[in-house]
This record gives C-alpha cells, structure tokens and sequence, in this order.
C-alpha cells in the first residue's frame, strides 16, 4: 500500500509531545511492513537531511496567494517530505505560537499542500499518484485533509480510490472557532454543516476536528481506555456524539516505542558523564550506577538506598502535577528524592523550582525540554509518576517499563491500558495505579510502592523484570494499523 502520514510534528526535527514521536516512528514501523510510506510535515527549521527538489506550487488561503515549496529526505525507508513556506519558518520552538487565525491559515495551507503532495513530490523519481494511497492525518490540526480530499477531489470523481484516516491523540484541542473561521478554510458553501458544531460549553461554534471525524473513512485512538472514555460525555470534550454515531470506523490502537531510541542497551544518552549502557541481565548493577550518575549530575546526595521518582512532563493541569505539589509535604517526610522535568504553565515552571530551593537536598526541579536529561532520569530513576487527569496514551510510562522504572498512575486512557497493577499475592503486574485524580490517593499509591521498594527486593526486581521484558515496539500497532488501512480501502 501507498501510505501518506500527515503531522504538524515529527520527531527528531519538530516536537511538542508525543504525536511528534508517533509521527517520526509509526511510518518507519509500516514501512518495515513492505509498505511505500512517505510522512508530510511543515519545514519549521533548516533540516541539513532534506533538500529542496525544485517543485514550486501556489495555494490560496483566505484569498491570499501562498507559495510552497518540498524539501525531502529518505531516512529508514521513509520518505520525509517538509513542506516550506514563510508562515512555518523559525516556528519549531513554537508550532502552535500565534492567534488562532494564524494557526487556522498555517493548517489550512499546510493540508492544501500535503493533499496534492502524491502527484506533485516525487520520491526517488516516481510520485505515490492515489492508487492504493491512504492518508493518516493525526489531530485537529490535519483533520482538514480528509475534508479537502473529499470537496476538492471526491466529490467530482477524482482520488476514488484513496482513502483517510484520522487519529485522535487528544481531543482537548478541537480547533474550535467562531462560525466565520469557515471563510479561512476555502471549501464550498454547503460545507459549513460539516464543520457547525453546538454544544454546552462553545454554543454554536465553527469545529475543525468534527467535520474530520465525519468525513474521515476511518478513526483511530491512540489506546483502547481512551476509545472508550471518548464516548462518554466526560472524555469526549463535546464530541463524544458524533464519535457513538461513527462507532462503526472507530478504533483504539495502543502507540509503541522507539525500541533503537528508547532502549538502555543503546541508549547515545547514557555513554557519558558516568551513565552506563545496560540489560535486563545487566539491570541489578546497570542501573545504580545511573542512578549515582544522576545524583552525581543534579547535585543530590550519592545513596543508593534512597529511592528516586520521578516526574517527566508538559507542566499542566492534564498532567496533574498540581497532585503532586500537593503530595510534597507527605513525600518530604520519607526519605526520598524527587526529580521532576518540564516545561509548561509559568506558574508551574515557578513552583517546581520553588520546591527546589525548599528542599534542596531532596528535590530537583529541571525547567526546560531536554532530551538528553528525559533519557538520564528514565535511567537512573526507580519510580516514575504520572498522575495525568486524562492521558490518552502516553508514552513515558512505556519508557520507564523499558528501562526498568516503575510506574505510579492515575489509570485513565493509555496509562490504564498498559499498567496492570501489581498483585503481590500472584507477583504479577508493573507498577501501581489510583483511579481518582487526588493527591491523596496518589499518596496511598506511591505509600505502597515504596513500602514494596524497601521491603520486598525480589518483588521490585519482578516488576522491573516484567516491565522490561514486555514488547513495546511499533511493530505490533503497526500491524493493526495495517488492518484499518485495508478496511479503510476494501469496507465502506
Ligand atoms: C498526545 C497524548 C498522549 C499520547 C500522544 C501520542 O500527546 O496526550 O497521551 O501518548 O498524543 O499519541
């Protein structure tokens, strides 16, 4: 099959969150799979790898004339393409910077762009053309595609025979507007029913991701707690309706990891500054000296007693570190090291480092994105919290399981799907989880998880065995991807 992923971000060149390390790993994992796959992204930066092929196309948006131009790289198997034009450029520390009109025009002509991108791109000299061609669009921000493939092509007998999908990793951001949004997104008249949206919270509103959840030939989420809490009027932030009535096309697929990315064998991170690469054979003595490394790096007292959780995050209310702030006092009384990674909300960027200078021995709190440090406490941490309120699937508890770090969550969405508690009785599960966002269940949670840490050494080495053990690669959701691209093309 010809598959065209479409992201507004793709790791390792553009990432705010997960979906740009889903973008930069799923079309690997399908091309894997014998598959022509090629992934579309906006060309924020100077990429070195891409090189501009020449091809020059216009586009009108809101009226306006746009040029872009391709740039395109072949890594893994896959072809990159980075679609150029001013209004992308010097945006990659800021993708969703600017007013919602301006974001609104960069999607508009970004889908514009990426739709025709089969037949005007070729990749090492032969285009996708649409035979056997399905789109995989991801969000609110391309969910405009499966719409401009429909109006501009479907609807007048043209690309019969390519399809979309559209995955949902979070439905918080909708790409709601007021109703004349619809004059910037070019598409006839009629189409405004598509996008015409009312419910409690926006009234009658201009909505981008349900006129893509309509149009789209299939839907998939990201796990399969997450499907089942967007149906409800709790999850679904106002669309649960339309995703009951398309239950039919709707599909919940657990993300995987980038095992050569992720992997302490491997690991580029920890080949310095005292880390060390290791191995489930290696773990017992692999995994202390990260730790000392780590404490060593952060300017915490060297024990190897003392255990380290950890926190690795967008600062927000999603993420719930409002529980943890509130759980401080009670961790503050154990004996105990806390580091805590993010960047985000100002306010929250400002306590954690609050929290620092208060307990300077004990807490650490890194405000910045640094791949390099996300890797080094993955490593060299023992426990790992994500109290996130929601979490469609989440990729840091997945991490730590590889790495032999144990998970503390709030079993919602993914995090409920991939942490199965654990039960002391039958030494089976991976970590330990709380079903209410407050911080004093979080507390109860983590009391016990700690409990087990200093008293039971071989069920804590049973659980990070469990952990590391398990198969997290790309492989096996991109099979079932596979699936839904076939029922997309042959069954509707
Ligand atoms: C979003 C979700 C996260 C998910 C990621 C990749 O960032 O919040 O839970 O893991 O997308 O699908």
């Amino acid at each position: 099959m010809n598959i065209i992923l479409v992201s507004a971000e793709c790791a390792p060149w553009s990432k705010t969150g997960g979906l740009g390390d889903v973008a930069g790993s799923l079309p690997k994992a399908l091309a894997r799979r014998g598959h022509r796959v090629m992934i579309v992204v906006p060309h924020y930066g100077n990429y070195a790898e891409a090189q501009d092929i020449g091809v020059r196309k216009r586009y009108k948006v809101a009226g306006q004339d746009m040029e872009v131009t391709y740039f395109h790289a072949y890594i893994d198997g896959v072809d990159f393409v980075f679609i150029d034009s001013p209004i992308f450029r010097n945006l990659e520390k800021n993708i969703y910077g600017g007013n919602r009109v301006d974001i609104l025009r960069r999607m508009v002509l970004f889908c514009k762009a990426a739709v025709e991108v089969p037949w005007y791109v070729p990749c090492g000299g032969i285009c996708y053309g649409d035979g056997n061609l399905v789109f995989i669009a991801n969000d609110w921000h391309t969910a405009l595609l499966p719409v401009y493939l429909k109006a501009y092509y479907r609807d007048h007998g043209l690309m019969n025979y390519t399809r979309s999908v559209l995955v949902i990793h979070n439905i918080a951001h909708q790409g709601r507007g007021p109703l004349e949004d619809f004059n910037n997104v070019d598409l006839p008249g009629n189409y405004i029913d598509l996008f015409k949206f009312h419910d409690p919270v926006g009234g009658e509103h201009f909505n981008i991701f349900a006129a893509g959840l309509k149009t789209a030939d299939r839907i998939v989420t990201v796990s399969h707690g997450y499907a089942w809490e967007l149906k409800t009027s709790e999850g679904g932030w106002g669309l649960h309706g339309i995703i009951n009535e398309n239950d039919w096309k709707f599909r919940g697929i657990v993300n995987g990891v980038d095992t050569k990315d992720w992997n302490p064998q491997f690991d580029v991170h920890l080949k310095s500054d005292g880390y060390t690469n290791y191995t489930l054979e290696t773990l017992q003595t692999g995994k202390p000296q990260c730790k000392a490394a780590l404490q060593k790096e952060l300017g915490l007292p060297v024990r190897e007693d003392v255990p380290i959780i950890s926190f690795i995050g967008r600062l927000d209310h999603q993420k719930g570190i409002d529980l943890i702030a509130e759980a401080i006092p009670w961790m503050m009384d154990q004996d105990v090291q806390l580091v805590m990674l993010g960047t985000g909300r100002p306010d929250l960027e400002q306590m954690l480092t609050q929290f620092e200078c208060q307990h300077n021995n004990k807490i650490r709190g890194w405000v910045g994105f640094s791949v390099k440090m996300a890797h080094r406490i993955t490593a060299g941490a023992d426990i790992l919290l994500m109290p996130s309120r929601f979490e469609p699937c989440g990729l840091n508890q997945l991490y730590a399981m590889n790495y032999g770090t144990i998970p503390v969550v709030h079993a919602v969405g993914g995090l409920r799907d991939t942490v199965k508690p654990f039960n002391p009785f039958e030494e089976s599960g991976l970590g330990w989880t709380f079903d209410s966002a407050e911080a004093n269940r979080l507390i109860h949670a983590l009391g016990n998880c700690l409990w087990t840490y200093r008293e039971y050494k071989k069920s804590w080495e049973g659980l990070q065995q469990r952990g590391m053990s398990q198969d997290l690669s790309w492989d096996n959701a991109a099979q079932q991807y596979e699936e839904v691209l076939v029922a997309a093309k042959y069954q509707w």
